[in-house]
């Protein structure tokens, strides 16, 4: 039945009747904190690039927990910035490493906030590549023996959910079969599944002061032109195990949140990253945009794709607001 028997604006004449028809929604519950933890105490510095996010000390850190958890917002994902880096990113599955010590803080003072590891070797070595390195190259199975390492010790200080980042071939069967050997089996896995070698990256490494010391990860992240290829890194990671997939970033990949979601039909996870988080600042401070409209479309157009998780740095600006 079309016009004017069909008029689409009735049931957008108040909030009320669009209430009704609203089809998706903003909830705390599908809101995961990104974290900067560094050494230190009373350490809270601002990131330039991403204004109201922290590199912060541990006793900073569990601070902030606390106000995560009391404004709803189940789940942190946790970035470690270590004292020392070297060749094989050795802090990174040190047992009294930063992260290590981070985790077991925030479980034992916060119990009750989900705690979610990055997995990854970037942080924590000095050439700032996402594992070991041969000549030019990053090996992708050695690399992978330290990524089980990794997870085994996040796991073990108590984390609660392994996001292995990394892009290495097999890793995500690996860290499953090493959980499982030490008796975690309930421990899930939130795979990076189709991640791309994104520009908006950049405040991230500014933040966790990883970016890469020569040439850039074209060798492991997947190339911006491709959705295909995506379909199939999720569908090996699902093979492998992983319990979640994450597409990242988010905005320039809605179409592959929508594949991923379409496909496969399993919980999806989407990495609004720092450079989107960035530009949306960027503009509003200087007036040219409404943050909390265009934070809130650009997130509500995530949901709308498929995206059943947001890991965000506007988490705790919206809950806020839904608080
Ligand atoms: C680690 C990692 C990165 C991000 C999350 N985990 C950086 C990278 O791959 O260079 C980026 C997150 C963001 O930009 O917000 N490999």
């Amino acid at each position: 039945m079309s016009f004017p028997i069909t008029r689409m604006r009735r049931m957008r004449t108040n909030e009320t009747t669009r209430r009704m028809v609203r089809e998706n929604h903003l909830r705390v519950d599908d809101l995961i904190m990104p974290l900067f933890v560094c050494p230190g105490d009373g350490v809270k510095n601002e990131i330039s690039s991403m204004p109201g996010n922290y590199q912060m000390s541990i006793d900073v850190l569990v601070e902030t927990g606390k106000e995560i958890l009391d404004l709803g917002i189940p789940a942190v994902i946790l970035f470690g910035i270590p004292d020392q880096k070297d060749a094989r990113g050795t802090e990174a599955y040190h047992d009294h490493g930063i992260i290590q010590r981070a985790i077991a803080a925030l479980k034992s003072q916060v119990p009750d906030l989900y705690v979610i590891t990055d997995v990854c070797l970037c942080e924590y070595t000095d050439h700032g590549h996402c594992g070991v390195i041969v000549g030019e190259d990053v090996k992708n199975d050695e690399t992978v023996d330290l990524l089980v390492q990794e997870s085994l010790s996040h796991v073990r200080a108590g984390a609660d959910m392994v996001a292995p980042s990394d892009m290495m071939d097999g890793r995500v069967g690996a860290i499953r079969e090493g959980l499982d050997a030490e008796g975690f089996d309930q421990i899930p896995i939130m795979a990076y599944a189709a991640k791309y070698c994104s520009a908006f990256y950049g405040p991230f490494r500014e933040a966790a002061e990883s970016a890469p010391q020569f040439g850039d990860r074209r060798s492991y992240q997947m190339d911006p032109a491709n959705g295909d290829e995506a379909l199939r890194e999720v569908d090996l990671d699902l093979d492998e195990g992983a319990d979640l997939v994450m597409v990242k970033p988010a905005l320039s990949y809605l179409d592959i949140i929508y594949r991923v979601k379409s496909t496969f039909g399993v919980p999806v996870a989407a990495y609004n990253v720092s450079g989107e988080f960035a530009m949306v600042k960027a503009a509003a401070q200087n007036g040219w945009v409404d943050e909390a409209r265009v934070r809130d479309e650009l997130l509500l157009s995530m949901k709308r794709a498929g995206a059943d998780l947001i890991l965000t740095y506007f988490a705790m600006d919206v809950a806020r607001v839904i608080k």
